[in-house]
């Protein structure tokens, strides 16, 4: 068991200090020959660790002098408590392993001082955080944007981003022993599991996509021969849905990046449809459009994933505030080069996910401004909230990921 703790701390290390995709380090680190319990048991250990890290480190760093230098060892502290409040290992067993992973780890000197911080930290199991970050678990400058975005709801978003979440799929037929989206046709939570050991699955019945997600291609609904363009389309996601809801489209599905576009010929396949791949950057449409307009478009932006922090737990320590200047100018160049080229009376569809008001109502106020022959098409759902422009799925709603969607109609000018 040991050895599961080891790679988890080395991995958790290079995420919460060097800033490491976790997806990356699994894919490194993580190689076919393991166990896949082994696997499955670091991977657990690391999201665990991940999620809580800010608060963990808080309770354990209140019963000592001064903050170790060490960072791994700071990593190891933390994770020993993450395995006691996370996976209900015992006292004795979480001290001795923190100790044990130390000597593996040529830490030897902090042995001790693991050991008192931990038999201190798990004595006194009544803690409480001792400031806002370690109690929502998250960068303060993330803490105040939602304060600022969302005053009524900051704090529901901060705890369902700190939740598990579920295993949302989409299926072609009813699943009898799933929970049913209550409005979303063909979205099912289902029990956690090994998905690619799924006969559905691998028959192509069955695809992971959080309820949320699934809205883009029902928004859509994609007419018969219409020519639509998936704008940031892999892993392929939406694409598979939309030709699901409808083969007869003809679907270019674009993406910027080669190694990921690879990922939407593999889930085509899967699901044995056919759509265009292109790789190209969707801003700079001279490389690769044909001339001929679309009838939609679905703009699947790059974003901060701010909704999607509970999958993917490494954004907390990945994203800078600054970053967002980036993300904005790229998300309003597509919105201008998607503009462009949709026939007139076309639909496009603007999505995020993200919480952000920056990248999502405040984007489209800026596109409007320039773009007088777009006008709004109202989206209402019970479980999605209005903003100025488009609707917000809050995190945690109906217990789905944070996302955006602003659906738009090009008008004569
Ligand atoms: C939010 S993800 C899309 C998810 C996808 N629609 C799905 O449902 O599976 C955004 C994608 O856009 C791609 N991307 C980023 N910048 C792009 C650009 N300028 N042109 C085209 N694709 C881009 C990213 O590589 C990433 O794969």
């Amino acid at each position: 068991m040991s050895g599961q703790r080891i790679i988890a701390a080395q991995i958790t290390y290079e995420v919460v200090f060097k800033k490491q995709s976790l997806s990356e380090l699994f894919k490194q680190r993580l190689s076919e020959n393991l166990a896949p319990e082994f696997k499955s048991a670091v991977k657990a250990l690391c999201y665990d660790t991940i999620r809580h890290y800010l608060q963990l480190q808080d309770y354990w760093q209140q019963w000592v002098k001064k903050m170790p230098k060490d960072k791994l060892v700071r990593v190891i502290l933390t994770q020993g408590l993450a395995e006691f409040y996370y996976q209900n290992k015992p006292e004795h067993v979480v001290v001795n392993e923190a100790a044990n992973v130390a000597k593996k780890l040529k830490k030897r000197w902090a042995c001790g001082l693991i050991n008192a911080t931990l038999r201190q930290a798990l004595k006194n199991k009544t803690q409480q955080p001792s400031d806002e970050v370690a109690r929502f678990e998250h960068p303060q400058w993330w803490i105040n944007q939602l304060k600022k975005d969302w005053p009524s709801h900051w704090q529901s978003i901060l705890q369902a981003n700190n939740q598990k979440p579920p295993l949302w799929v989409r299926s072609k037929k009813p699943l009898e022993q799933a929970t049913k989206h209550p409005s979303i046709d063909g979205a099912y939570i289902i029990d956690a599991q090994n998905i690619t050991t799924n006969e559905d699955f691998n028959k192509g019945d069955l695809s992971v996509q959080d309820a949320s997600a699934q809205l883009a291609a029902h928004i859509l609904c994609p007419d018969d021969n219409e020519f639509i363009l998936d704008m940031c389309a892999a892993p392929g996601g939406k694409t598979g849905h939309l030709l699901e809801l409808n083969n007869s489209i003809k679907l270019d599905a674009l993406e910027l990046h080669e190694n990921r576009a690879q990922k939407i010929y593999e889930n085509l396949h899967r699901l044995k449809l056919n759509a265009k791949v292109i790789v190209g950057d969707g801003s700079q449409s001279d490389a690769w459009f044909s001339g001929q307009k679309y009838h939609k478009i679905l703009l699947d932006a790059p974003c901060s994933a701010s909704g999607i922090v509970r999958r993917q737990v490494d954004i907390k320590f990945q994203r800078k505030p600054e970053d967002l200047k980036a993300i904005c100018q790229t998300q309003q160049e597509l919105l201008f080069s998607a503009a462009k080229l949709l026939t007139t009376r076309g639909q496009l569809l603007y999505a995020t996910c993200s919480v952000f008001k920056q990248e999502n109502s405040q984007q489209i106020k800026l596109f409007l401004n320039s773009h007088p022959e777009f006008s709004e098409i109202k989206l209402k759902y019970p479980f999605a909230m209005n903003c100025e422009f488009g609707i917000q799925v809050i995190t945690g709603s109906q217990d789905m990921d944070g996302f955006y969607y602003c659906y738009l109609q090009k008008n004569e000018r």
